[in-house]
């Protein structure tokens, strides 16, 4: 096998021969974050996807980002490392039972989170990431909302927008669900001087004692910039690297749990590797493909939502 720098010397090679751009989000291994052109949350990446002038970008996160940067960018070729990596939240939400939904409450708008498969993104009036929902969702008309996966991003939205009426999908994020918020306390004892952050895909009751709530990004400028040296942080584990980094002087203290891979941990972000970026630069396989009229679809409300925030 490889080893680490001649994998990285072959990336480096590949992507400068064949103009390519290495987009990254915070959840994946510190090694790829490392290497990447850019690492951010959702809305950053898609922003940089939609502006690069790159012919080729790898997207190293799971498919509804790869997605998300084809749809914004359709000229380009966008290969994902493994497509294995999926979300399985965004997998909860179905065509037929959004347009079941639509049918019951016909005056409602479908605001759909980023997390979402591009079928579900065509049937969808604007789509919002975590860092943008609250605004998205104040500057559109509609009083009535059908919020479509996040059950609890979308409880999140509607106790920031008490004047709107909010019909929740129940989808929920898999390894952000399992955070309790006895565990957030059980540090707070130890470090009584720390400050809680966590993403709003955390369950209610562990948001409701969060003294900050935010995007991956979001979550990384608090916790740098915050006055206290400990920062317990809600989210996935990848965010240490990044945290470390830019500001090695704090304590960041990431829940432990034995029940669920340790940390908050997501199995897919982490299917994607530096052996497997090489190998789809190098052969250029596991493009992302999708229908043209399903790009056009899709492209719609990721616009709205790109012109409002
Ligand atoms: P961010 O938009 O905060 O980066 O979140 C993406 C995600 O999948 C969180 O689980
Ligand atoms: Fe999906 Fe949750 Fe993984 Fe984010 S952390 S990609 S929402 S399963």
């Amino acid at each position: 096998v490889e080893n680490k720098e001649a994998l990285i010397e072959r990336i480096n090679y590949l992507r400068k021969k064949k103009n390519a751009v290495l987009l990254a989000h915070f959840y994946q291994r510190g090694e790829i974050q490392d290497i990447a052109d850019y690492v951010g949350d959702s809305l950053e990446l898609a922003r940089r996807a939609q502006e690069t002038d790159a012919d080729i970008i790898v997207f190293s996160g799971v498919r509804f980002m790869a997605e998300t940067a084809k749809i914004l960018n359709p000229t380009k070729k966008v290969l994902h490392p493994n497509p294995e990596s999926g979300c399985p939240m965004a997998d909860m939400a179905t065509v037929e039972g959004v347009l079941k939904l639509k049918e019951e409450h016909p005056d409602a708008v479908v605001v759909s989170y980023i997390n979402t498969n591009a079928d579900v993104k065509t049937i969808s009036d604007v789509i919002v990431t975590s860092r943008n929902a609250v605004k998205v969702v104040k500057a559109l008309d509609a009083k009535k909302i059908i919020f479509v996966p996040d059950q609890f991003l979308g409880s999140y939205i509607a106790r920031q927008v008490p004047e709107k009426e909010f019909i929740l999908w129940k989808g929920f994020c898999p390894p952000h669900f399992n955070l309790t918020p006895d565990q957030l306390l059980a540090l707070k004892e130890r470090y009584p001087d720390a400050k809680i952050a966590v993403h709003p895909e955390c369950n209610t009751e562990t948001v409701k004692i969060a003294d900050f709530v935010g995007s991956t990004s979001q979550i990384i400028e608090f916790a740098t910039t915050c006055d206290s040296k400990n920062v317990i942080i809600g989210t996935e584990i990848g965010l240490k690297h990044w945290l470390e980094k830019l500001n090695p002087d704090k304590n960041y203290i990431f829940p432990v749990n034995a029940d669920y891979c340790g940390t908050i941990h997501c199995c897919d972000m982490k299917k994607n590797t530096l052996e497997k970026i090489a190998d789809v630069l190098e052969r250029e396989i596991n493009e992302i493909v999708l229908p043209e009229d399903i790009i056009e679809k899709a492209k719609k409300p990721l616009d709205k939502m790109l012109e409002i925030v």
